[in-house]
């Protein structure tokens, strides 16, 4: 049986021939159906930290335009912008209050328009994120609801209701917010007396919509439009399982936050992955199509268990879907396979594409996550001074050979700005600087999400290693951001931003994105995982032996910083005697060798 065949062989065992051998477990055929994001990657850029031009401590979109050149650099298909527009800034712009402007701290819809003129001109696309589940109370519509007397259409633009008790003065239900306490806030009625309750998931100041009321339907129909119109690619849309609530609100055992489940038989949770929910994102879609078939929207849905997120990727639905429990898995080298497999087999029956994601402004960066051995922090928790401390090096090191793997894997691929550099995520941050509403709802027990949103460092030895040249950033940068900063990397071809930039052209030319996916049976251990994409070999070592690495291949990138600057000066290295081992902790793309006629 030839290589080729192999690949092509359906589901069961197969067994190479030629040089490398070994059973072979087929999970994902190659997919080449239209649709730039079936296997593009995506960078994040997280507007208060990107770039600071205008000098007031926070990122600016000037600051993201100026610097759209050096993205795109890296390769990538296009950007997904977190939220720019007006807020009032309690949950760093995801509390709105006006959906169709621009935030006076980012700047104006002029330099929206540049930033997506720039980004054309540069051949990437611009996803912005809609936040529907919830706006700002600043927003109109919810003060024009505190105006108006309960029961009347401005109040069932929310979800107000009269409290438990006999004087209405406790909440509801037992539904808790996402970041601590009540998800119940009482209002004061404009006569002045204690008044109704209404629900927010998230902080007090960010009411959920009531997405029974069709006005609310239309309002975001509108929203949709209006940025479409203005050029961008599509929306990531923020907590997307939860819009719609179960009828009657009924009390809920576990928390409201996306660690509850929503799929246990009999355990639904009435805030999450409600039937209904499915309906908006196909009238969505069709809104989208009206733009052409390049318009997408992507899923922040956390949904449990996995298989289900195929629900939310049907063909009339929405384009892509975060893989949270992927990230999840951390470096367990058997829940990953776990992910994978069922990732790949529960979207394929969809026809969908997987996403891939390690890091987002939610959780603590993987630079850091993986700096630990056993105990790891709680993601979204924050790890602070006089917590175990991270081994800095280690995490870089894993966290390099991690996004090797997942940048091998068939699929969409997410990035988080500054991952590109190895940051680490910032520890020091005194608790008067602290942001995140979780600091304040749990009484500094959770701190929060503030040390992944530490702003980026461009320029070793200037004023804030380079993010802005005026006042202090609005969170502390590390000492160590300095020396990690972009312009020393990018002069070092062993550094961080250098493999990425390596991994990332080469993934485009091997159109990894788009390929298959066959573990080979041999080099899968307790602490090794090794998965054929065509004919790239990836092969990760997470224990702390080094491993022998198959016969008949050929190195084509390594995540050890070592091995890089050799890598840098010959785009085929052969393995060298030398380069017959894989490290711990490393990560190896190898090219199977079909010889020197068929490569
Ligand atoms: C999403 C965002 C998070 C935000 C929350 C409320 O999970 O990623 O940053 O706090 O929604 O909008």
């Amino acid at each position: 049986m030839s290589v080729d065949s192999v690949l092509a062989a359906p589901a069961g065992l197969a067994r190479l021939t030629g040089p490398l051998t070994g059973p072979l477990t087929p999970v994902h055929a190659a997919d080449h159906t239209p649709g730039w994001w079936r296997s593009a990657v995506i960078y994040q850029v997280y507007p208060r930290s990107f770039r600071d031009l205008n000098g007031d401590g926070i990122g600016d979109l000037a600051g993201i335009t100026a610097e759209l050149p050096k993205l795109a650099e890296l390769d990538i298909d296009a950007v997904w912008l977190s939220p720019f527009y007006r807020s009032p800034q309690r949950d760093a712009g995801y509390d709105v209050s006006d959906y169709c402007d621009v935030d006076p701290l980012f700047g104006t819809l002029a330099d929206f328009d540049a930033m997506i003129t720039e980004a054309t001109r540069l051949g990437l696309r611009m996803i912005v994120d809609l936040v529907p589940n919830h706006c700002s109370d600043q927003h109109q519509a919810f003060q024009a609801a505190l105006a108006a007397p309960a029961g009347s259409p401005a109040r069932d633009m929310f979800i107000f209701r009269d409290g438990r008790g006999a004087f209405g003065e406790e909440p509801p239900n037992n539904w808790q917010s996402h970041f601590g306490g009540s998800a119940w806030t009482r209002i004061t009625e404009p006569d002045g007396t204690p008044g109704q309750w209404y629900l927010h998931l998230f902080d007090t100041s960010q009411p959920d919509f009531n997405w029974d009321n069709d006005a609310v339907h239309r309002e975001f129909e509108r929203v949709l439009r209006f940025w479409l119109d203005r050029g961008v690619s599509g929306f990531r849309v923020d907590v997307a399982h939860a819009l719609v609530k179960a009828a009657g609100l009924p009390e809920w055992g576990g928390r409201a936050d996306g660690a509850s489940s929503d799929g246990y038989p009999g355990h639904e949770a009435p805030m999450f992955g409600q039937p209904a929910l499915h309906d908006i994102y196909r009238k969505w879609r069709r809104i989208l199509a009206e733009y052409g078939p390049d318009r997408i929207l992507c899923a922040e849905a956390n949904v449990d268990p996995l298989p289900r997120l195929a629900d939310w990727v049907r063909p009339d639905e929405m384009h892509q879907a975060f893989n949270f429990p992927f990230l999840h898995a951390g470096l367990d080298v058997g829940r990953m396979r776990h992910v994978i497999n069922e990732s790949l087999t529960s979207l394929d029956s969809v026809g969908a594409p997987s996403t891939w994601v390690l890091s987002n402004h939610d959780v603590v960066r993987h630079a850091t996550r993986f700096g630990y051995d056993g105990h790891a922090p709680r993601d979204g928790d924050g790890i602070g001074p006089f917590d175990p401390q991270p081994n800095e090096a280690l995490g870089r090191s894993r966290a390099a050979a991690a996004t090797m793997f997942m940048l091998g894997l068939p699929g969409g691929a997410y990035l988080y700005q500054g991952e590109e550099l190895g940051l680490p995520d910032g520890i020091d941050i005194p608790d008067n600087q602290r942001q995140d509403p979780t600091f304040g709802r749990t009484g500094g027990q959770r701190l929060g999400r503030d040390g992944c949103r530490v702003p980026l460092p461009w320029r070793s030895g200037e004023l804030h290693a380079g993010f802005g040249t005026g006042a202090n950033p609005w969170l502390p940068q590390p000492a160590s951001f300095s020396a990690l900063a972009r312009d020393t990397q990018a002069a070092s071809p062993s550094s961080h931003l250098s493999l990425y930039r390596r991994m990332l052209a080469l993934r485009r030319e091997l159109r990894l994105g788009a390929g298959s996916l066959s573990w080979l049976e041999d080099w899968c251990t307790d602490t090794c995982l090794a998965y054929l994409n065509g004919t790239t070999l990836v092969l990760m070592n997470v224990g702390h032996e080094p491993v022998e690495l198959p016969a008949g291949t050929v190195l084509l990138r390594s995540s050890a910083a070592s091995a890089q600057a050799s890598e840098a000066e010959s785009e085929w290295a052969e393995l060298a005697e030398d380069r017959h081992r894989l490290g711990s902790g490393e990560t190896v793309w190898l090219e199977i060798y079909l010889g020197d006629t068929e490569r």
